[in-house]
């Protein structure tokens, strides 16, 4: 049956907010938990011990599917005529795709200017979505689309919309069903929106709750170093959850001093490059549940560790690269032991931002070259045209 093919809807009745008929599925979260020798040894525990979620597995290659069939679900259930979103490229991506299969809705996507990589940008196009981009980054397109979706009556597809979070927590069902349910030590995760994190603290709450698991993995979100807000406000700020009662001024007040200054978040991981996260309070509320922690990693350091998911088996974008950086950051602090169970989420496909991936590559094997032109090789140098 088509829902039991799906890996959110085969877990419907932790998401029971839709009738079997009103559901939109394309066999969404059909992905897998797979152990990785070689990132194991990168980033410092045993053989067995590094788990990676491959979510670029899903049909429009990332992990916005297991939350956009929840949303377009409900789109359609309150008969929206229109849905919109901002996007770094893969929420437009996975919007437009389940618009085409609903047929219910048209799509407008907000993208910043040259802020999108292109493989996402040919999806949003190719499904058929509006695309508008607009002046300036995706904090801003984010603003304008909430706007333009509250004064114009549009459903709003971002990761505010709390069922797009619905669907997200089968991330973590699928996880744990890859370990037959034995609760691992970490969860590792890019941070952006935050969404995915939040739905990850609702998932494990909710599972403890109902006795389903006996108890919670840690939670390590992991940002860019040039869009860090969460890695400030956490860890430098120690802002806390506190029962809800968190000291909003105290983000308030750094989010003023931010327009002041008017800091741009800035990040080769162009899909986590937000420096506004809109789930910035579901966010703390998921540390708190899971005894989480924040770090923050540099380009180079997330490009050198995609570079070995890669030469490890089938790849990713990235942001999604952050989490097994943030790992190995977090195993040589020894925060994570040798002998923890390491589950890094693997948000994107590879090939949805080639010229991140060729630029590195190019820029790398100098030694190689020298060793190839002795043997009379002469290789063309690739370019990021
Ligand atoms: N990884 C990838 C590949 C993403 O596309 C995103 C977010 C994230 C991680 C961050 O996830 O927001 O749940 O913390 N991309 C959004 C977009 C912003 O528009 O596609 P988060």
């Amino acid at each position: 049956r088509p829902l039991d093919f799906s890996g959110v809807w085969r877990f419907r009745e932790l998401l029971p907010f839709a009738s079997d008929e009103q559901i939109v599925t394309i066999g969404e979260g059909q992905t897998m938990l797979k152990t990785s020798q070689p990132v194991a040894r990168y980033v410092g525990v045993n053989d067995d011990g590094l788990f990676l979620q491959y979510e670029g597995l899903n049909p429009s290659g990332s992990f916005k599917d297991n939350g956009m069939t929840a949303a377009s679900t409900h789109a359609t259930m309150v008969g929206a005529k229109v849905a919109a979103c901002a996007s770094t490229g893969n929420t437009s991506a996975s919007l437009a795709v389940y618009a085409s299969v609903a047929q219910k809705f048209k799509v407008v996507v907000f993208v910043g200017s040259g802020k999108i990589a292109f493989g996402k940008l040919s999806q949003a196009l190719d499904y058929g979505a509006k695309t508008i981009q607009i002046q300036g980054d995706f904090d801003d397109a984010l603003a304008r689309v909430r706007e333009v979706c509250q004064t114009e009556g549009i459903y709003l597809c971002n990761s505010v919309n709390p069922f797009r979070l619905e669907g997200q927590k089968s991330i973590m069902y699928r996880v744990l069903e890859g370990l037959d349910w034995q609760v691992p030590d970490w969860i590792v995760v890019p941070g952006g929106n935050l969404g995915n994190s939040s739905a990850f603290g609702k998932a494990f709450m909710e599972l403890k709750a109902l006795g389903l698991i006996d108890r919670i993995p840690r939670l390590a979100i992991i940002n860019a170093q040039g869009a860090n807000t969460l890695y400030q406000l956490y860890e430098k700020e120690g802002l806390r959850w506190n029962g809800g009662r968190y000291d909003r001024d105290r983000s308030s007040d750094f989010f003023t001093k931010m327009d002041q200054e008017n800091r741009r978040a800035s990040t080769l991981a162009s899909a986590i490059e937000i420096n506004r996260p809109v789930n910035f309070s579901k966010s703390l509320r998921a540390l708190d549940v899971c005894d989480g922690i924040v770090r923050e990693v540099s380009d180079q350091e997330i490009l050198d560790a995609k570079a070995q998911v890669g030469a490890g088996g089938l790849g990713c974008e990235p942001a999604s690269a952050a989490s097994v950086a943030g790992a190995r950051l977090l195993r040589e602090e020894g925060v994570i032991a040798a002998g923890d169970r390491v589950v890094c989420i693997l948000t994107g496909h590879q090939l949805k931002d080639p010229n991140a991936t060729v630029a590195y590559h190019s820029a790398t094997d100098e030694h190689l070259d020298e060793k190839l032109m002795n043997h009379g090789v002469n290789k063309t140098p690739f370019s990021n045209g």
